[in-house]
Protein backbone atom coordinates (compact mmCIF):
# COMPACT_ATOMS: atom_id res chain seq x y z
CA UNK A 1 0.00 0.00 0.00
CA UNK A 2 1.54 3.49 -0.93
CA UNK A 3 0.40 4.94 2.42
CA UNK A 4 1.75 8.40 1.68
CA UNK A 5 -0.43 9.24 -0.86
CA UNK A 6 -3.50 10.18 1.06
CA UNK A 7 -0.88 11.73 4.16
CA UNK A 8 0.45 13.83 0.93
CA UNK A 9 -2.80 14.94 -0.25
CA UNK A 10 -4.29 15.71 3.21
CA UNK A 11 -1.00 17.71 3.68
CA UNK A 12 -1.54 19.71 0.95
CA UNK A 13 -4.63 20.68 1.38
CA UNK A 14 -4.09 22.02 4.98
CA UNK A 15 -1.53 24.06 3.14
CA UNK A 16 -3.89 25.49 0.07
CA UNK A 17 -6.09 26.38 2.91
CA UNK A 18 -3.53 27.86 5.31
CA UNK A 19 -1.93 29.94 2.63
CA UNK A 20 -5.40 31.75 2.33
CA UNK A 21 -6.28 32.03 5.73
CA UNK A 22 -3.34 32.18 7.50
CA UNK A 23 -0.59 33.57 5.26
CA UNK A 24 -1.22 37.31 4.79
CA UNK A 25 -2.42 36.83 0.95
CA UNK A 26 -5.08 38.44 1.01
CA UNK A 27 -5.92 41.60 -0.42
CA UNK A 28 -4.87 44.26 1.45
CA UNK A 29 -7.50 47.35 2.00
CA UNK A 30 -7.05 49.93 -0.73
CA UNK A 31 -7.74 53.34 -1.04
CA UNK A 32 -8.77 54.75 -4.46
CA UNK A 33 -8.29 58.20 -5.46
CA UNK A 34 -9.80 59.74 -9.46
CA UNK A 35 -7.44 62.17 -10.24
CA UNK A 36 -8.44 62.50 -14.49
CA UNK A 37 -12.02 62.44 -15.69
CA UNK A 38 -14.72 59.58 -15.45
CA UNK A 39 -13.69 56.85 -17.46
CA UNK A 40 -10.47 57.56 -18.54
CA UNK A 41 -8.66 55.12 -15.76
CA UNK A 42 -7.31 58.00 -13.83
CA UNK A 43 -6.76 56.19 -10.52
CA UNK A 44 -4.23 56.27 -7.64
CA UNK A 45 -4.36 53.35 -5.67
CA UNK A 46 -2.70 52.57 -2.30
CA UNK A 47 -2.47 50.25 0.58
CA UNK A 48 -3.82 51.93 3.61
CA UNK A 49 -2.07 49.55 5.44
CA UNK A 50 1.20 50.57 4.10
CA UNK A 51 0.06 54.18 4.60
CA UNK A 52 0.24 53.97 8.54
CA UNK A 53 3.83 52.77 8.57
CA UNK A 54 4.74 55.48 5.97
CA UNK A 55 3.19 58.59 7.83
CA UNK A 56 5.22 57.07 10.83
CA UNK A 57 8.43 57.20 9.10
CA UNK A 58 8.18 60.31 7.49
CA UNK A 59 8.02 63.19 10.47
CA UNK A 60 10.03 65.67 10.06
CA UNK A 61 12.27 66.63 13.17
CA UNK A 62 12.27 70.23 14.89
CA UNK A 63 14.98 71.78 14.51
CA UNK A 64 17.48 72.01 18.03
CA UNK A 65 16.77 75.74 18.67
CA UNK A 66 16.38 78.96 16.13
CA UNK A 67 19.58 80.11 15.34
CA UNK A 68 20.24 83.75 15.30
CA UNK A 69 21.90 85.34 12.30
CA UNK A 70 23.33 88.30 13.82
CA UNK A 71 26.91 87.81 15.34
CA UNK A 72 30.67 86.88 13.90
CA UNK A 73 31.26 85.06 11.38
CA UNK A 74 32.28 81.35 10.83
CA UNK A 75 34.67 82.07 8.18
CA UNK A 76 36.58 84.58 11.18
CA UNK A 77 36.28 81.92 13.80
CA UNK A 78 37.30 79.29 12.81
CA UNK A 79 40.42 77.40 11.03
CA UNK A 80 39.03 75.74 8.37
CA UNK A 81 35.40 76.65 6.80
CA UNK A 82 35.54 76.65 3.40
CA UNK A 83 31.64 76.35 1.94
CA UNK A 84 29.59 77.70 5.15
CA UNK A 85 31.89 80.47 6.04
CA UNK A 86 28.89 82.85 5.86
CA UNK A 87 26.79 81.53 8.39
CA UNK A 88 26.90 83.22 11.98
CA UNK A 89 28.43 81.33 15.01
CA UNK A 90 25.06 80.13 16.42
CA UNK A 91 23.98 79.33 12.90
CA UNK A 92 26.71 77.28 12.54
CA UNK A 93 26.78 75.65 15.77
CA UNK A 94 23.18 75.12 15.08
CA UNK A 95 23.22 73.38 11.47
CA UNK A 96 26.51 71.09 13.34
CA UNK A 97 24.10 69.88 15.88
CA UNK A 98 21.39 69.29 13.20
CA UNK A 99 23.76 67.21 10.65
CA UNK A 100 24.73 65.20 14.13
CA UNK A 101 20.87 64.19 14.47
CA UNK A 102 20.89 63.55 11.00
CA UNK A 103 23.95 61.40 10.33
CA UNK A 104 25.49 60.29 12.88
CA UNK A 105 23.01 60.50 16.03
CA UNK A 106 24.87 57.73 17.72
CA UNK A 107 28.44 58.62 17.23
CA UNK A 108 28.30 61.82 17.05
CA UNK A 109 30.84 64.96 16.42
CA UNK A 110 33.33 62.39 16.50
CA UNK A 111 31.53 60.72 13.56
CA UNK A 112 33.46 63.20 11.01
CA UNK A 113 35.94 65.13 13.10
CA UNK A 114 38.84 64.34 15.19
CA UNK A 115 38.35 66.04 18.40
CA UNK A 116 41.50 66.62 19.21
CA UNK A 117 41.59 69.22 15.67
CA UNK A 118 37.74 70.20 14.51
CA UNK A 119 39.36 71.97 11.73
CA UNK A 120 41.28 69.14 10.17
CA UNK A 121 39.53 67.24 7.46
CA UNK A 122 41.20 64.07 8.41
CA UNK A 123 38.58 61.95 8.72
CA UNK A 124 36.86 61.31 5.53
CA UNK A 125 33.36 61.53 6.85
CA UNK A 126 34.04 65.42 6.82
CA UNK A 127 35.21 64.98 3.43
CA UNK A 128 32.36 63.54 2.24
CA UNK A 129 29.61 65.63 4.16
CA UNK A 130 31.55 69.06 2.90
CA UNK A 131 30.57 68.09 -0.54
CA UNK A 132 27.32 66.69 0.31
CA UNK A 133 26.73 70.63 2.00
CA UNK A 134 27.78 72.40 -1.79
CA UNK A 135 25.24 69.20 -3.37
CA UNK A 136 22.52 69.79 -0.97
CA UNK A 137 23.05 73.82 -1.76
CA UNK A 138 22.94 72.93 -6.03
CA UNK A 139 19.61 70.82 -5.11
CA UNK A 140 17.68 73.57 -3.83
CA UNK A 141 19.50 76.27 -5.55
CA UNK A 142 19.61 75.09 -9.11
CA UNK A 143 16.34 72.47 -9.06
CA UNK A 144 13.72 74.42 -7.71
CA UNK A 145 11.62 73.19 -10.90
CA UNK A 146 12.03 69.79 -8.89
CA UNK A 147 12.10 70.19 -4.98
CA UNK A 148 9.83 73.83 -5.14
CA UNK A 149 9.51 75.62 -2.16
CA UNK A 150 9.96 72.26 0.33
CA UNK A 151 13.17 71.64 -0.80
CA UNK A 152 15.70 69.02 0.67
CA UNK A 153 18.20 69.11 3.45
CA UNK A 154 20.25 65.95 4.84
CA UNK A 155 17.55 64.90 6.34
CA UNK A 156 15.71 63.99 3.24
CA UNK A 157 17.74 61.28 2.22
CA UNK A 158 20.05 60.22 5.66
CA UNK A 159 16.72 60.07 8.01
CA UNK A 160 19.37 59.31 11.24
CA UNK A 161 21.36 57.19 9.17
CA UNK A 162 25.08 57.63 7.76
CA UNK A 163 24.14 55.68 4.42
CA UNK A 164 20.66 56.97 3.05
CA UNK A 165 18.71 53.18 3.21
CA UNK A 166 17.73 54.19 -1.13
CA UNK A 167 20.39 53.91 -3.10
CA UNK A 168 21.82 52.16 -6.22
CA UNK A 169 25.34 50.98 -7.75
CA UNK A 170 26.07 49.35 -11.03
CA UNK A 171 24.00 45.94 -10.64
CA UNK A 172 25.50 42.97 -13.43
CA UNK A 173 25.36 40.21 -10.71
CA UNK A 174 24.72 37.39 -11.36
CA UNK A 175 27.33 37.17 -13.82
CA UNK A 176 26.98 34.16 -16.49
CA UNK A 177 29.33 31.54 -16.29
CA UNK A 178 29.91 31.86 -19.93
CA UNK A 179 31.16 35.26 -19.44
CA UNK A 180 30.89 37.25 -22.81
CA UNK A 181 29.24 34.83 -24.66
CA UNK A 182 26.40 34.63 -22.82
CA UNK A 183 25.16 37.46 -22.82
CA UNK A 184 21.47 37.98 -21.28
CA UNK A 185 21.31 41.88 -21.84
CA UNK A 186 20.43 42.58 -17.88
CA UNK A 187 17.45 40.29 -17.80
CA UNK A 188 15.97 37.54 -16.11
CA UNK A 189 17.08 37.92 -13.24
CA UNK A 190 15.64 40.03 -10.12
CA UNK A 191 16.19 43.38 -11.28
CA UNK A 192 16.28 45.12 -7.68
CA UNK A 193 16.52 48.38 -8.53
CA UNK A 194 13.58 48.26 -11.06
CA UNK A 195 10.63 47.24 -9.23
CA UNK A 196 12.26 43.57 -8.63
CA UNK A 197 10.66 42.56 -12.10
CA UNK A 198 12.82 40.86 -14.26
CA UNK A 199 13.53 43.82 -16.68
CA UNK A 200 16.66 44.90 -17.46
CA UNK A 201 18.44 45.26 -14.29
CA UNK A 202 21.54 48.09 -14.84
CA UNK A 203 18.70 50.65 -16.58
CA UNK A 204 19.57 53.23 -13.83
CA UNK A 205 22.94 53.65 -15.13
CA UNK A 206 21.88 54.87 -18.35
CA UNK A 207 19.16 57.09 -16.95
CA UNK A 208 19.85 58.15 -14.07
CA UNK A 209 23.36 58.93 -14.37
CA UNK A 210 24.00 59.49 -18.06
CA UNK A 211 21.54 60.72 -20.04
CA UNK A 212 20.47 58.20 -22.62
CA UNK A 213 16.84 59.07 -24.29
CA UNK A 214 13.45 58.40 -22.42
CA UNK A 215 11.70 57.70 -25.35
CA UNK A 216 10.69 54.83 -27.32
CA UNK A 217 6.75 56.07 -28.35
CA UNK A 218 6.33 55.86 -32.28
CA UNK A 219 3.71 58.81 -33.58
CA UNK A 220 2.45 57.33 -36.32
CA UNK A 221 0.53 53.85 -36.58
CA UNK A 222 2.88 52.01 -39.46
CA UNK A 223 6.97 52.37 -39.23
CA UNK A 224 8.34 55.18 -40.86
CA UNK A 225 11.74 54.46 -40.54
CA UNK A 226 12.48 57.38 -38.39
CA UNK A 227 11.63 56.28 -34.61
CA UNK A 228 14.49 52.84 -34.32
CA UNK A 229 13.87 52.11 -30.70
CA UNK A 230 12.71 48.65 -30.08
CA UNK A 231 12.05 46.01 -27.76
CA UNK A 232 15.47 46.60 -25.90
CA UNK A 233 14.77 50.42 -24.82
CA UNK A 234 11.01 49.61 -24.35
CA UNK A 235 12.01 47.29 -21.97
CA UNK A 236 14.84 49.32 -20.35
CA UNK A 237 12.67 52.87 -19.89
CA UNK A 238 10.06 50.24 -18.32
CA UNK A 239 12.13 49.33 -15.69
CA UNK A 240 13.04 52.69 -15.14
CA UNK A 241 9.72 53.65 -14.59
CA UNK A 242 9.18 50.73 -12.28
CA UNK A 243 11.86 52.58 -10.24
CA UNK A 244 10.28 55.65 -10.55
CA UNK A 245 6.85 53.89 -9.35
CA UNK A 246 7.96 52.30 -6.61
CA UNK A 247 10.27 55.11 -5.02
CA UNK A 248 7.09 57.36 -5.07
CA UNK A 249 4.46 54.45 -4.26
CA UNK A 250 2.97 55.08 -6.78
CA UNK A 251 1.17 53.93 -10.59
CA UNK A 252 1.83 55.15 -13.89
CA UNK A 253 -1.52 57.11 -14.02
CA UNK A 254 0.21 59.85 -11.59
CA UNK A 255 1.86 60.82 -14.16
CA UNK A 256 0.97 58.90 -17.76
CA UNK A 257 -2.78 58.55 -19.31
CA UNK A 258 -2.07 55.14 -20.35
CA UNK A 259 -4.14 55.65 -23.55
CA UNK A 260 -0.87 57.50 -24.68
CA UNK A 261 2.21 57.42 -21.87
CA UNK A 262 3.93 59.68 -24.54
CA UNK A 263 1.63 62.77 -24.86
CA UNK A 264 2.47 65.52 -22.72
CA UNK A 265 -0.67 67.69 -23.04
CA UNK A 266 -2.61 64.40 -21.78
CA UNK A 267 -0.12 63.87 -18.69
CA UNK A 268 -0.76 65.26 -15.18
CA UNK A 269 1.42 67.72 -14.03
CA UNK A 270 3.40 65.40 -11.98
CA UNK A 271 4.63 64.12 -15.10
CA UNK A 272 6.88 67.20 -15.72
CA UNK A 273 7.98 67.73 -12.17
CA UNK A 274 8.96 64.26 -12.72
CA UNK A 275 11.04 65.38 -16.22
CA UNK A 276 13.15 67.61 -13.84
CA UNK A 277 13.58 65.00 -11.29
CA UNK A 278 15.74 62.85 -13.88
CA UNK A 279 17.97 65.56 -14.91
CA UNK A 280 18.24 66.60 -11.09
CA UNK A 281 19.01 62.92 -10.32
CA UNK A 282 21.35 62.70 -13.22
CA UNK A 283 23.54 66.12 -11.81
CA UNK A 284 23.74 64.54 -8.46
CA UNK A 285 25.23 61.53 -9.58
CA UNK A 286 27.48 62.95 -12.49
CA UNK A 287 28.68 65.83 -10.57
CA UNK A 288 28.63 64.66 -6.50
CA UNK A 289 28.87 61.10 -6.28
CA UNK A 290 31.18 60.04 -8.77
CA UNK A 291 33.24 62.19 -8.19
CA UNK A 292 33.27 61.14 -4.74
CA UNK A 293 34.82 58.00 -5.56
CA UNK A 294 38.31 58.28 -4.29
CA UNK A 295 37.61 59.30 -0.82
CA UNK A 296 35.06 56.38 -0.02
CA UNK A 297 36.62 53.19 1.35
CA UNK A 298 35.80 49.70 -0.52
CA UNK A 299 32.56 49.07 1.72
CA UNK A 300 31.23 51.86 0.52
CA UNK A 301 31.19 51.11 -2.81
CA UNK A 302 29.29 48.02 -5.08
CA UNK A 303 30.51 45.01 -6.36
CA UNK A 304 31.52 46.89 -8.94
CA UNK A 305 33.95 49.65 -7.40
CA UNK A 306 31.76 52.45 -8.01
CA UNK A 307 30.12 54.78 -5.15
CA UNK A 308 26.24 54.01 -4.26
CA UNK A 309 24.25 56.33 -6.13
CA UNK A 310 20.72 58.61 -5.67
CA UNK A 311 17.51 57.58 -7.09
CA UNK A 312 14.53 58.71 -6.83
CA UNK A 313 14.10 56.72 -3.85
CA UNK A 314 16.97 58.56 -2.09
CA UNK A 315 14.74 61.27 -0.62
CA UNK A 316 10.77 59.92 -1.92
CA UNK A 317 11.27 56.68 0.21
CA UNK A 318 7.90 55.73 -0.79
CA UNK A 319 5.82 58.32 -1.08
CA UNK A 320 4.86 61.09 -3.64
CA UNK A 321 6.37 64.26 -1.80
CA UNK A 322 9.16 63.44 0.10
CA UNK A 323 8.29 63.84 4.41
CA UNK A 324 4.59 65.09 2.38
CA UNK A 325 5.84 67.82 1.18
CA UNK A 326 6.80 69.49 4.71
CA UNK A 327 9.34 72.31 4.29
CA UNK A 328 12.44 70.94 6.49
CA UNK A 329 14.31 74.02 5.22
CA UNK A 330 12.90 76.75 6.32
CA UNK A 331 14.83 76.57 9.05
CA UNK A 332 18.15 76.17 7.41
CA UNK A 333 17.86 78.70 4.77
CA UNK A 334 21.41 80.27 5.23
CA UNK A 335 23.63 76.75 5.23
CA UNK A 336 21.28 74.91 2.65
CA UNK A 337 19.04 77.12 0.48
CA UNK A 338 21.57 79.46 -0.90
CA UNK A 339 24.82 78.36 -2.59
CA UNK A 340 28.48 79.30 -0.96
CA UNK A 341 32.05 78.69 -2.62
CA UNK A 342 31.39 75.76 -5.30
CA UNK A 343 34.84 75.11 -5.83
CA UNK A 344 35.89 71.31 -5.43
CA UNK A 345 39.06 69.79 -4.06
CA UNK A 346 40.58 67.24 -6.12
CA UNK A 347 39.63 64.19 -4.17
CA UNK A 348 42.09 62.19 -5.71
CA UNK A 349 44.79 63.03 -3.60
CA UNK A 350 42.73 61.80 -0.47
CA UNK A 351 44.41 60.38 1.83
CA UNK A 352 42.43 59.66 5.26
CA UNK A 353 44.33 59.57 8.18
CA UNK A 354 46.75 62.12 6.65
CA UNK A 355 44.89 65.32 5.12
CA UNK A 356 44.85 67.92 7.20
CA UNK A 357 43.21 69.90 4.82
CA UNK A 358 41.59 69.71 1.71
CA UNK A 359 41.75 72.60 -0.49
CA UNK A 360 40.15 73.44 -3.97
CA UNK A 361 42.10 72.19 -7.07
CA UNK A 362 44.47 75.14 -8.19
CA UNK A 363 44.51 76.83 -4.96
CA UNK A 364 47.88 76.35 -2.98
CA UNK A 365 47.47 75.15 0.60
CA UNK A 366 49.90 75.75 3.70
CA UNK A 367 49.04 72.59 5.51
CA UNK A 368 47.86 69.76 2.69
CA UNK A 369 49.71 66.63 3.04
CA UNK A 370 49.37 65.68 -0.41
CA UNK A 371 49.71 68.58 -3.00
CA UNK A 372 46.02 69.10 -4.16
CA UNK A 373 47.01 71.90 -7.16
CA UNK A 374 47.22 70.50 -10.42
CA UNK A 375 46.45 70.86 -13.55
CA UNK A 376 43.01 69.64 -13.22
CA UNK A 377 40.26 71.46 -14.06
CA UNK A 378 37.66 71.06 -11.13
CA UNK A 379 35.55 70.95 -13.88
CA UNK A 380 37.03 67.75 -15.49
CA UNK A 381 35.61 65.57 -12.82
CA UNK A 382 32.39 66.97 -13.70
CA UNK A 383 30.61 66.87 -16.95
CA UNK A 384 28.40 69.76 -17.06
CA UNK A 385 24.75 68.94 -16.26
CA UNK A 386 22.90 69.08 -19.73
CA UNK A 387 20.35 71.67 -18.98
CA UNK A 388 19.51 74.36 -16.47
CA UNK A 389 17.15 73.72 -13.86
CA UNK A 390 14.14 75.84 -15.99
CA UNK A 391 14.70 74.78 -19.14
CA UNK A 392 11.79 73.17 -21.51
CA UNK A 393 12.53 69.31 -22.27
CA UNK A 394 14.80 70.72 -25.21
CA UNK A 395 16.15 67.33 -26.30
CA UNK A 396 12.88 66.26 -27.19
CA UNK A 397 12.60 64.74 -30.84
CA UNK A 398 10.93 67.14 -33.35
CA UNK A 399 8.56 64.33 -33.75
CA UNK A 400 6.67 64.74 -29.92
CA UNK A 401 7.33 68.12 -28.78
CA UNK A 402 6.31 68.58 -24.62
CA UNK A 403 5.07 71.97 -26.16
CA UNK A 404 2.98 71.86 -22.56
CA UNK A 405 5.74 70.99 -20.36
CA UNK A 406 6.75 74.52 -19.66
CA UNK A 407 3.36 75.81 -19.18
CA UNK A 408 2.67 73.17 -16.85
CA UNK A 409 5.53 73.55 -14.68
CA UNK A 410 4.74 76.58 -12.41
CA UNK A 411 1.79 74.45 -10.82
CA UNK A 412 3.89 71.39 -10.63
CA UNK A 413 4.93 73.02 -7.83
CA UNK A 414 2.11 74.36 -5.76
CA UNK A 415 -0.63 71.74 -5.74
CA UNK A 416 -1.08 69.19 -3.05
CA UNK A 417 -0.61 65.40 -3.73
CA UNK A 418 -4.71 64.63 -5.00
CA UNK A 419 -4.80 67.73 -7.33
CA UNK A 420 -6.79 66.44 -10.77
CA UNK A 421 -4.79 67.49 -13.76
CA UNK A 422 -6.38 70.66 -14.90
CA UNK A 423 -9.43 70.05 -16.95
C1 LIG B 1 28.34 64.74 9.16
C2 LIG B 1 29.65 65.28 9.44
C3 LIG B 1 29.81 66.25 10.60
C4 LIG B 1 29.36 66.11 11.88
C5 LIG B 1 28.57 64.95 12.47
C6 LIG B 1 29.83 67.25 12.62
N1 LIG B 1 30.54 68.08 11.78
FE1 LIG B 1 31.52 69.79 12.34
N2 LIG B 1 32.15 70.04 10.41
C7 LIG B 1 31.78 69.26 9.33
C8 LIG B 1 32.24 69.87 8.10
C9 LIG B 1 32.03 69.34 6.69
C10 LIG B 1 32.90 71.07 8.48
C11 LIG B 1 33.54 72.08 7.51
C12 LIG B 1 32.45 72.98 6.92
C13 LIG B 1 32.97 73.89 5.82
O1 LIG B 1 34.08 73.69 5.33
O2 LIG B 1 32.22 74.83 5.43
C14 LIG B 1 32.85 71.13 9.93
C15 LIG B 1 33.46 72.12 10.70
C16 LIG B 1 33.35 72.23 12.08
C17 LIG B 1 34.01 73.24 12.88
C18 LIG B 1 35.00 74.27 12.39
C19 LIG B 1 36.40 73.81 12.73
C20 LIG B 1 37.49 74.74 12.19
O3 LIG B 1 38.21 75.34 12.98
O4 LIG B 1 37.61 74.84 10.96
C21 LIG B 1 33.59 73.07 14.18
C22 LIG B 1 33.99 73.89 15.39
C23 LIG B 1 32.69 71.93 14.18
N3 LIG B 1 32.57 71.45 12.90
C24 LIG B 1 32.06 71.44 15.29
C25 LIG B 1 31.23 70.33 15.31
C26 LIG B 1 30.55 69.84 16.49
C27 LIG B 1 30.65 70.47 17.87
C28 LIG B 1 29.85 68.73 16.12
C29 LIG B 1 28.93 67.87 16.96
C30 LIG B 1 27.82 68.59 17.60
C31 LIG B 1 30.10 68.53 14.71
N4 LIG B 1 30.92 69.51 14.25
C32 LIG B 1 29.57 67.47 13.97
C33 LIG B 1 31.12 68.05 9.40
C34 LIG B 1 30.54 67.51 10.54
C1 LIG C 1 20.10 63.24 -2.41
C2 LIG C 1 20.44 62.38 -1.30
C3 LIG C 1 21.47 62.88 -0.29
C4 LIG C 1 21.48 64.11 0.36
C5 LIG C 1 20.50 65.27 0.21
C6 LIG C 1 22.61 64.06 1.24
N1 LIG C 1 23.27 62.87 1.14
FE1 LIG C 1 24.91 62.29 2.19
N2 LIG C 1 24.95 60.49 1.18
C7 LIG C 1 24.03 60.12 0.22
C8 LIG C 1 24.38 58.80 -0.26
C9 LIG C 1 23.61 57.99 -1.32
C10 LIG C 1 25.54 58.39 0.45
C11 LIG C 1 26.29 57.07 0.35
C12 LIG C 1 27.42 57.09 -0.64
C13 LIG C 1 28.32 55.88 -0.55
O1 LIG C 1 28.46 55.31 0.54
O2 LIG C 1 28.91 55.47 -1.58
C14 LIG C 1 25.86 59.50 1.35
C15 LIG C 1 26.95 59.50 2.22
C16 LIG C 1 27.23 60.50 3.13
C17 LIG C 1 28.32 60.46 4.10
C18 LIG C 1 29.34 59.34 4.27
C19 LIG C 1 28.89 58.37 5.31
C20 LIG C 1 29.87 57.23 5.51
O3 LIG C 1 29.98 56.75 6.65
O4 LIG C 1 30.50 56.78 4.54
C21 LIG C 1 28.24 61.63 4.84
C22 LIG C 1 29.13 62.03 6.00
C23 LIG C 1 27.13 62.39 4.32
N3 LIG C 1 26.54 61.69 3.28
C24 LIG C 1 26.74 63.64 4.79
C25 LIG C 1 25.69 64.40 4.26
C26 LIG C 1 25.35 65.73 4.71
C27 LIG C 1 26.04 66.49 5.85
C28 LIG C 1 24.31 66.14 3.94
C29 LIG C 1 23.57 67.49 3.97
C30 LIG C 1 24.40 68.66 3.83
C31 LIG C 1 23.98 65.07 3.02
N4 LIG C 1 24.86 64.03 3.25
C32 LIG C 1 22.97 65.12 2.08
C33 LIG C 1 22.93 60.85 -0.22
C34 LIG C 1 22.60 62.12 0.20
C1 LIG D 1 6.68 59.97 -11.41
C2 LIG D 1 6.17 60.12 -12.75
C3 LIG D 1 6.12 58.89 -13.64
C4 LIG D 1 5.62 57.66 -13.34
C5 LIG D 1 5.03 57.15 -12.02
C6 LIG D 1 5.72 56.87 -14.54
N1 LIG D 1 6.27 57.63 -15.55
FE1 LIG D 1 6.63 57.03 -17.48
N2 LIG D 1 7.55 58.82 -17.89
C7 LIG D 1 7.66 59.87 -17.00
C8 LIG D 1 8.45 60.92 -17.62
C9 LIG D 1 8.85 62.24 -16.97
C10 LIG D 1 8.80 60.47 -18.92
C11 LIG D 1 9.66 61.21 -19.96
C12 LIG D 1 11.10 61.06 -19.56
C13 LIG D 1 12.05 61.92 -20.35
O1 LIG D 1 11.68 62.34 -21.46
O2 LIG D 1 13.15 62.16 -19.89
C14 LIG D 1 8.20 59.15 -19.06
C15 LIG D 1 8.29 58.36 -20.20
C16 LIG D 1 7.61 57.15 -20.37
C17 LIG D 1 7.54 56.42 -21.61
C18 LIG D 1 8.17 56.85 -22.92
C19 LIG D 1 7.21 57.76 -23.65
C20 LIG D 1 7.74 58.18 -25.01
O3 LIG D 1 7.61 59.37 -25.36
O4 LIG D 1 8.29 57.34 -25.72
C21 LIG D 1 6.80 55.29 -21.37
C22 LIG D 1 6.43 54.22 -22.36
C23 LIG D 1 6.42 55.31 -19.97
N3 LIG D 1 6.93 56.46 -19.40
C24 LIG D 1 5.71 54.32 -19.34
C25 LIG D 1 5.43 54.28 -17.98
C26 LIG D 1 4.85 53.14 -17.29
C27 LIG D 1 4.43 51.84 -17.94
C28 LIG D 1 4.74 53.48 -15.97
C29 LIG D 1 4.25 52.63 -14.79
C30 LIG D 1 5.01 51.42 -14.57
C31 LIG D 1 5.26 54.84 -15.85
N4 LIG D 1 5.67 55.28 -17.07
C32 LIG D 1 5.30 55.54 -14.66
C33 LIG D 1 7.13 59.93 -15.72
C34 LIG D 1 6.55 58.86 -15.04
C1 LIG E 1 16.92 65.47 -3.65
C2 LIG E 1 15.71 64.79 -3.32
C3 LIG E 1 14.83 64.30 -4.46
C4 LIG E 1 15.13 63.37 -5.42
C5 LIG E 1 16.45 62.63 -5.63
C6 LIG E 1 13.94 63.21 -6.23
N1 LIG E 1 12.95 64.03 -5.76
FE1 LIG E 1 11.05 64.19 -6.51
N2 LIG E 1 10.62 65.63 -5.14
C7 LIG E 1 11.47 66.08 -4.15
C8 LIG E 1 10.79 67.08 -3.36
C9 LIG E 1 11.38 67.82 -2.17
C10 LIG E 1 9.49 67.21 -3.90
C11 LIG E 1 8.34 68.07 -3.37
C12 LIG E 1 8.29 69.40 -4.06
C13 LIG E 1 7.16 70.23 -3.53
O1 LIG E 1 6.60 69.95 -2.46
O2 LIG E 1 6.83 71.19 -4.22
C14 LIG E 1 9.43 66.29 -5.02
C15 LIG E 1 8.30 66.15 -5.83
C16 LIG E 1 8.18 65.21 -6.85
C17 LIG E 1 7.01 65.02 -7.67
C18 LIG E 1 5.71 65.83 -7.58
C19 LIG E 1 4.75 65.19 -6.64
C20 LIG E 1 3.43 65.91 -6.64
O3 LIG E 1 2.41 65.28 -6.34
O4 LIG E 1 3.39 67.13 -6.93
C21 LIG E 1 7.28 64.01 -8.55
C22 LIG E 1 6.35 63.43 -9.59
C23 LIG E 1 8.63 63.57 -8.29
N3 LIG E 1 9.16 64.32 -7.25
C24 LIG E 1 9.29 62.58 -8.99
C25 LIG E 1 10.63 62.23 -8.81
C26 LIG E 1 11.32 61.27 -9.63
C27 LIG E 1 10.70 60.47 -10.77
C28 LIG E 1 12.60 61.20 -9.17
C29 LIG E 1 13.76 60.36 -9.68
C30 LIG E 1 14.08 60.48 -11.09
C31 LIG E 1 12.71 62.15 -8.06
N4 LIG E 1 11.49 62.75 -7.88
C32 LIG E 1 13.87 62.36 -7.33
C33 LIG E 1 12.76 65.64 -3.91
C34 LIG E 1 13.45 64.70 -4.68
Amino acid sequence: MKLWIPFAISAGSLLTIASFVGAGWDAPPVESTQIGFRGTGMYIHRDVEKQEALKVANVVPPAPWQADPAGDKARDLYENVQVLGDLSDDQFNQFMASITEWISPEAGCNYCHNPENLASDEVYQKVVARRMIQMTQAINVDWSAHVGQAGATCYTCHRGQAIPANYWYEDLAPKPAGGMTQNRAGQNVVAKFGGNSSLPQNVLKDYLLDAKQIRVHSTTALPTGTNLTGTKQTEATWSLMMHMSESLGVNCTTCHNSRAFNAWDESPPQRVTAWHGIRMTRDINANYMVGLTPVFPEHRKGPEGDTFKVGCASCHAGVQKPLYGVSMLQDYVDALGKKGPTEVPDFTTYQPGTTQRMAAAGAASPTAVSPAATANDPATASPPSETPAASPPAETPAATPPTDAPAAEPPAAAPPAATPPAN
